[in-house]
């Protein structure tokens, strides 16, 4: 399969973005504790969006920029948009526990309507970057590509060992082996046995199929 730079982010992202919302679903907002946990589960994610549209902002886009600028326009647009919705949505998390008793269903399921919102329309996001500007960026160059995608495994050998338990179950086995690839031309010989060893550890002898 080709190169994606957005494959296997995007599919964490989406399972971040259900996980939340599945957790806001079930929530008991009338709970102190269940609210803390729910807004510390909204800072992550938060975070996590902001950092995800950062990359793409400075490490992605100057390079599609050279094929495809107005999408690149649009998709820097909708990163805007998308990350203002989740701040405000952050705040009014923040304001349910100032609500009156009989009052806080009702506004929780508004917040989660809201939230369910702003998923669709972050869906759409990422599936526009995968579906026009992915194939955009695979006319140009795969060394530069390549480089690219590979700047993700750089950083402490410990951190990427660490990082294998959470990333690889994510990820069907062309994925990983993708991964995989990358990471080998990016670490030594031995940093990659390590690597190699934590990612075989976290998803079982037998659930991969070369
Ligand atoms: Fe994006």
């Amino acid at each position: 399969m080709a190169r994606d730079l957005y494959r296997a982010i995007h599919k964490a992202m989406r399972k971040d973005l259900f996980e939340v919302s599945a957790a806001i679903a079930c929530a008991d907002l009338t709970n102190a504790d269940g609210l803390a946990a729910l807004r510390g589960r909204f800072a992550g994610l938060l975070a996590s969006m902001e950092h995800h549209a950062h990359m793409e902002d400075h490490d992605v886009h100057p390079l599609a920029r050279e094929v495809a600028p107005e999408t690149v326009d649009a998709v820097t647009a909708e990163h805007h948009v998308l990350d203002r919705e989740l701040a405000e949505l952050e705040t009014e998390l923040g304001a349910l526990s100032e609500v009156p008793h009989g009052d806080v269903w009702s506004r929780g399921q508004a917040f989660y309507l809201r939230f369910n919102r702003y998923v669709a329309s972050y869906l759409l996001h990422i599936d526009r970057e995968e579906r026009e500007l992915m194939p955009a960026l695979a006319t140009i160059d795969a060394e530069r590509l390549d480089a690219l995608a590979r700047a993700d495994y750089e950083g402490p050998v410990e951190m990427l060992v660490g990082a294998m338990g959470n990333m690889m179950p994510l990820f069907n086995a062309d994925d990983r082996r993708q991964i995989l690839r990358d990471i080998e031309a990016s670490r030594t010989a031995e940093e990659y046995a390590q690597i190699a060893a934590a990612a075989r550890a976290s998803i079982g002898p037998t659930s991969e199929r070369s």
